[in-house]
């Protein structure tokens, strides 16, 4: 395993949760990592954290629905670190609710970040790794990428569509590019991710859920992120299924 040092690396939606211990777990391997979000307070007690274990660390405030604010983002980062060998494409929401209540603001929500938002993202970056030669993005879909479940219907449908478009990425700038593709599906990751499910059954049912098992932390799949990032050049980790032990379903 090859450590990460000199690697440059962008997390998206590292202001909490997946994105904030994976931005951690990134710095203590030795990348130098850009960490977006819209909630900047947070990205500079992140980079203070990140410091403080003798890391390096750049603030980008950065809105995925926005690609000139993803565009500035990416060249602040190129024009301070040189390159971007790492994108974690990791800013996402649930808000979890049934159809028939027609939160159809809620829906378009997901898509904007979850879909365009990764897409906007990857399409700011690929033409750095492609005129590098290599690199390697991380997309972040979900145990909800692989099944379907009650109320969680367009969540689904736009994680689903991240594994499909992770597998398709994989395919076209493998082989021409030299850039790897890695598709993570986490199951229950313990994160603020609940906190915007506006209807209150599903959240009730959330908290309870929290109750029923252990549930993962950020800094699992940050070190699964990790793990594949430290393969040997030739080696794609496209999947990674990272489950509790205790969930069942
Ligand atoms: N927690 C789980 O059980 C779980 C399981 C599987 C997959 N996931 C996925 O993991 C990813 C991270 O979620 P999390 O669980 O860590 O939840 P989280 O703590 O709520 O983190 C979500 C992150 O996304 C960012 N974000 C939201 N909208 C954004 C926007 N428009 N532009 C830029 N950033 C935005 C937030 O930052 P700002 O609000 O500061 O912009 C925040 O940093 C998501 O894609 C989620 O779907 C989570």
């Amino acid at each position: 395993m090859a450590n990460l040092n000199g690697k440059i690396a962008l997390v998206t939606g590292a202001s909490s949760g997946i994105g904030a211990a994976t931005a951690v777990k990134l710095a203590e391997a030795g990348a130098k990592v850009g960490i977006a979000a819209r909630r900047t307070k947070k990205l500079e007690d992140l980079k203070k954290r990140i410091k403080a274990k003798g890391g390096e660390a750049l603030v980008i405030e950065m809105d995925v629905v926005d690609p000139t604010a993803i565009e500035t983002g990416v060249k602040k980062l190129v024009e301070t670190y040189g390159s971007i060998d790492i994108l974690v494409n990791n800013a996402g929401l649930m808000p979890l609710s049934d159809i028939d209540q027609f939160k159809v603001d809620e829906w378009h929500r997901m898509v904007d970040v979850n879909v365009k938002g990764l897409l906007n993202t990857t399409a700011a970056v690929l033409p750095q790794m492609i005129k590098q030669h290599s690199g390697h993005i991380f997309n972040m879909s979900s145990i909800a990428g692989r099944k379907v479940f009650k109320g969680l219907s367009v969540y689904c449908a736009t994680k689903h569509a991240v594994t499909a478009f992770s597998d398709g990425l994989r395919m076209e700038v493998g082989q021409k590019h030299n850039i790897r593709v890695t598709c993570i599906q986490p199951g229950a990751v313990a994160t603020e991710l609940y906190d915007h499910i506006t209807d209150p059954g599903y959240r009730k049912q959330m908290d309870e859920l929290a109750g029923q098992m252990t549930f993962l932390q950020g800094e699992d799949i940050g070190d699964t992120i990790v793990f594949a990032a430290q393969a040997p050049a030739h080696v794609d980790v496209a999947e990674l299924f990272v489950l509790p032990v205790e969930q069942g379903w």
